[in-house]
């Protein structure tokens, strides 16, 4: 059932000090775009520092088959040579995302305004998610999908031959989904616009608007509102792509909860679309700071420096910060057993969408644990047991989504007895060195079993 091949259990035994310096790989998010606006300019994009993860791989294939030349010229080292807005060719393959919704969601919004048909798949998680979301507003341009029931992979996505422009306003706060009209739109004449009530990242407005497309951003009642001007030529750039702030989510909550921990993360994109986990745990107590801000390719840089903190306190996460952090949540309730009080995070039904269900997937695991956590539909809370009081010891499953993989296992770093997942595999979607990466700052990870 799993696209990872057969499962390898990797365990967490209590870390000693976390110390030195983590530098973590590429932003995901802004690596897929590279790629895909890459394919979509006339000329050669030229990228550095591109995640070389698994998700990421595969978007890079996808490209590939729809024409652009995509090559790997080692150390993250990349070039695209687009084929142009409506350039694409049909591929003669299924393309496969793997694991990824970014990657699936983002890829059907840029083929739909082609006439062309495109068939997706993926590993058994991403199957299972919906995608409905994608192509409702895809067919508003004139896209055809047939899938599965539920709107599931596989699907089979016929694109518009002669597409129109799209108004559309976001019923949930997915950048996945602005992401998919914005690129739908590229290739649409005339004006698209999107809507959404709540911001969320705004990685594709940013590159959209350095690859030399027309692209607007108001801030009105109805939200914020984004128009773009359809059928440019995109301008192929040269592209730096900072640390992925949801990686470093992990050497620094790690370095929180292991006592005598001081870890330095450089580089770290704060984009503020994307950097809410920290000024939560700033919010809780955590001896976090940033250093040497600055700004790298049009985006927000800092150092995070993160030290043991044994006196965090439970807080109300503020739900209109969910967008900026939902990738952070399962790490966030990690360091939350480990802090005095209760720590309530509402406003993140999205949660149930990703990898896998992550309040559920979190919630079990925890509980295996020994720690309290209370749920509901669009909201969870954990009860913190203090800074040595989370007892660990199980072993929980990680359901094909990495990073519920990698909370448990910063979990055992901290916890009193070590902490299992029965499949270390999917860490490598989106951080395939956090295993050496972590075990150098002092981690004491074993893949393959006890
Ligand atoms: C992403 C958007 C988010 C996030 C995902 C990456 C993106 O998903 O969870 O990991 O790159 O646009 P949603 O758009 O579904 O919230």
């Amino acid at each position: 059932m799993s696209g990872h091949g057969t499962p390898i259990p990797m365990t967490s035994h209590r870390a000693d000090p976390l110390t030195g310096v983590a530098e973590v790989p590429g932003d995901k998010s802004i690596s897929h775009r590279s790629l895909i606006l890459g394919a979509m300019a006339v000329g050669e994009t030229k990228i550095t520092g591109l995640l070389e993860g698994d998700d990421v791989l595969d978007t890079a294939k996808a490209m590939q088959a729809f024409g652009a030349e995509v090559v790997n010229h080692g150390g993250g080292s990349w070039s695209v040579h687009g084929v142009g807005v409506g350039g694409f060719a049909e591929p003669d393959q299924v393309i496969d995302c793997g694991n990824s919704g970014t990657g699936v969601r983002l890829i059907m919004g840029c083929m739909a305004t082609s006439p062309i048909s495109v068939t997706f798949t993926g590993d058994a998680s991403l199957n299972g998610r919906p995608m409905a979301r994608v192509t409702d507003p895809l067919a508003l341009f004139g896209a055809k999908s047939v899938g599965r029931s539920g709107g599931r992979l596989p699907m089979t996505i016929v694109g518009a031959a002669a597409p129109v422009p799209v108004r559309y306003e976001v019923p949930v706060p997915s950048a996945q989904v602005k992401s998919a009209v914005l690129l739908a739109g590229l290739n649409a004449p005339g004006k698209t616009v999107v809507i959404e009530k709540e911001a969320t990242r705004d990685h594709s407005e940013r590159m959209l608007a350095g690859f030399g497309a027309e692209i607007s951003a108001e801030d009105t009642e109805e939200g914020r509102v984004i128009t773009l001007t359809g059928q440019p030529e995109l301008k192929p750039q040269v592209i730096a792509v900072p640390r992925d702030p949801s990686s470093a989510a992990f050497p620094v909550c790690a370095a929180l909860i292991t006592p005598g921990s001081d870890v330095l993360v450089p580089g770290i994109g704060l984009n503020p679309t994307r950097a809410g986990l920290f000024y939560t745990l700033q919010d809780m107590g955590a001896d976090l700071t940033f250093e040497n801000m600055r700004e790298e390719g049009g985006e927000p840089v800092a150092d995070l420096r993160a030290k043991y903190s044994p006196n965090m306190k439970g807080i109300e996460v503020p739900p209109e910060r969910a967008a900026s952090m939902i990738d952070e949540y399962p790490v966030l309730s990690v360091v939350a057993s480990f802090a005095t009080g209760k720590t309530m995070m509402a406003g993140v039904k999205e949660l149930r969408v990703k990898e896998s269900d992550r309040i559920d997937a979190m919630a079990r695991g925890l509980r295996a644990n020994g720690v309290m956590v209370d749920e509901g539909d669009d909201w969870w809370s954990v009860e913190g047991m203090g800074p040595e009081g989370v007892p660990g010891g199980a072993t929980c499953e990680s359901f094909l989504d990495h990073r519920i993989a990698m909370s448990f296992m910063v979990m055992g770093m901290g916890a009193q007895a070590s902490v299992t997942v029965d499949d270390g595999n999917p860490i490598t979607t989106s951080f395939p060195v956090f295993e050496p990466l972590m075990k150098q700052l002092g981690a004491k990870l074993e893949s393959g079993g006890q």
